[in-house]
């Protein structure tokens, strides 16, 4: 079995959460192919696609909606995950759509489940205008990413797609 795994990252935290998944699948014996998502070259041959992308502003990243774009019409015959790295707290998460408003993307790739996980702020990589958003915003800096949580939803979609 082999899968596709695209992932879109500004500042890093959604990278490393790109690596447990990585990790993951390939200890439950799926071979994966990684890319960001400008470097995709085609989505066929793949048993499965997994696609994850830091959130800004409610949005996925804008190489990933481009990806996305590119793509959709092939990947909505094909078995789809999605995750999105965003909200920095460690309440659950039960309203995806209040973190990340991808309901268009949804609709257009038809995944088996788009799953938000936390996210990492980290004020040392943000650039002033980022830093006035959390400021007006609110939001709590700090690294609330749950590599629990991450690796038992790799472990779950592994073995859908070994089925
Ligand atoms: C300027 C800014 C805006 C953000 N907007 C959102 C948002 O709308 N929803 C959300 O859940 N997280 C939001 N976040 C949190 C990021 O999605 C989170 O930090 C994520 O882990 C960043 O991933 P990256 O390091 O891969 O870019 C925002 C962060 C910043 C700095």
């Amino acid at each position: 079995m082999n899968a596709l795994l695209v992932v879109a990252s500004r500042h890093g935290s959604t990278t490393e959460i790109g690596d447990i998944v990585d990790r993951e699948l390939a200890k439950n014996g799926v071979e994966v192919e990684r890319y960001t998502p400008d470097s995709v070259a085609s989505v066929s041959g793949y048993d499965a696609v997994i696609i994850g992308s830091g959130v800004y502003a409610s949005r996925w990243l804008k190489s990933a909606r481009s990806f996305i774009d590119k793509y959709h019409e092939q990947l909505v015959d094909m078995t789809v995950w999605l995750f999105s790295s965003g909200p920095t707290q460690d309440e659950p998460i039960e309203d995806t759509s209040k973190f990340a408003a991808i309901d268009d993307i949804i609709q257009k790739v038809q995944p088996s489940e788009h799953r938000v996980f936390a996210g990492n702020i980290d004020k040392s990589k943000l650039n002033l205008g980022e830093k006035a958003i959390i400021k007006m915003v609110k939001a709590p800096y700090g690294d609330f990413r749950d590599e629990t949580a991450i690796k038992e939803w790799t472990a779950d979609i592994s073995k859908q797609i070994s089925k």
